[in-house]
């Protein structure tokens, strides 16, 4: 099956790398427009690096080669105006914007000393730059109704219940660990509300949630860290192999980016055009395998 995304122009977040390219350059790949915007700059509290410029570039280039147009805009998703910007630039270039994949997220695992506050900037990423991307978006997809969808990236984070710093035993330790996995699952609820409140206009809302994913935010020793608590020093990525596959019912130990790609491209085009207000794991059967929250 081809141009599934024919007529669209998508609008993504975090897109210099790792899922959102790979959800820039498949919707390219089946017939849309891409409006790709990131960061490209670091973020203090978290250790491993975001993308640059040189990222987003190659991402409009691959999108390029898809024969598809591109436009890549720098913009921070907690600045509403940036995305405004990008927004506007995007839609004069390319047309009317029929479909939002709210992607950008961070995962801040401070090794060694973590502070309180990591916890904010995990919220102001993860939870309001998810929002501000689906509020500045909004005023442009009502101008086109039922061929509107917004999707939303969520995480196996937002489904287990040991993920925050208010159950034990912990999954993922520290203020930033805990502020990722709180805004995962307040964005279940949000998706809900928003999916709600567009449907009357014919906008779809969905969620779905990865499990670990062979990205930049994947293989950061926070993450090996907290999967192998025991051993000590530097984890390596053979030895986070192991107990990453063991959290999955399904014999593998992460999925690709180009296996999101797959979901989301189903939800953003119209063959799932009767599907609002889900909540979708992508999960290698974790959640199938570990009801209660992995070890329970
Ligand atoms: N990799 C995993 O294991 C995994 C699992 C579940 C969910 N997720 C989610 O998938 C999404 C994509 O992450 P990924 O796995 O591709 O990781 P990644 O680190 O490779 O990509 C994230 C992208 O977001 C960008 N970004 C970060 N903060 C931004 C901001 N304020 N404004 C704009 N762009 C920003 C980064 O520069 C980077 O390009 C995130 O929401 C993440 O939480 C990842």
């Amino acid at each position: 099956m081809s141009g599934r995304m024919a007529g669209k122009v998508s609008f993504i977040t975090g897109a210099g790398r790792g899922q959102g390219r790979a959800h820039a350059v498949l919707q390219a790949r089946e017939g849309a427009d891409i409006i790709a915007v990131d960061i490209c700059e670091n973020i203090d509290s978290t250790p491993y690096p975001m993308s640059n410029w040189d990222d987003l570039n190659e991402t409009k280039n691959l999108v390029e080669k898809e024969g598809r147009r591109c436009v890549a805009v720098k913009a921070d998703v907690r600045r509403r105006d940036e995305l405004v910007s990008a927004l506007d630039e995007g839609v004069a270039e390319l047309g009317q914007l029929t479909t939002v994949v709210a992607n950008a997220g961070i995962l801040p695992l401070a090794m060694g000393d973590p502070q309180p506050m990591d916890f904010h900037d995990a919220v102001d990423i993860d939870l309001i730059g998810v929002m501000n991307t689906v509020a500045v978006a909004v005023p442009h997809l009502l101008q086109v109704g039922p061929r509107a969808s917004i999707i939303i990236t969520g995480s196996t984070a937002a489904l287990i219940p040991n993920t925050t710093s208010s159950t034990e035993p912990r999954m993922i330790m520290g203020p930033g660990g805990a502020g990722y996995a709180w805004s995962k699952k307040t964005l279940v609820g949000y998706t809900h509300e928003m999916a709600l409140h567009l449907a009357p206009s014919g906008i779809r809302v969905n969620i779905v949630h990865p499990t670990n994913c062979n990205t930049h935010l994947m293989n950061a020793q926070g993450i090996y860290q907290v999967f192998r608590p025991d051993l000590e020093g530097a984890v390596t990525k053979e030895d986070f192999r192991p107990a990453s596959e063991a959290y999955h019912a399904l014999p593998a130990p992460w999925l690709e980016p180009e296996d999101v790609a797959e979901l989301v491209l189903f939800l953003a085009s119209d063959g799932s055009k009767h599907m609002t207000g889900t909540s979708t794991p992508i999960d290698l059967g974790c959640m199938v395998k570990w009801p209660a929250g992995p070890g329970q």
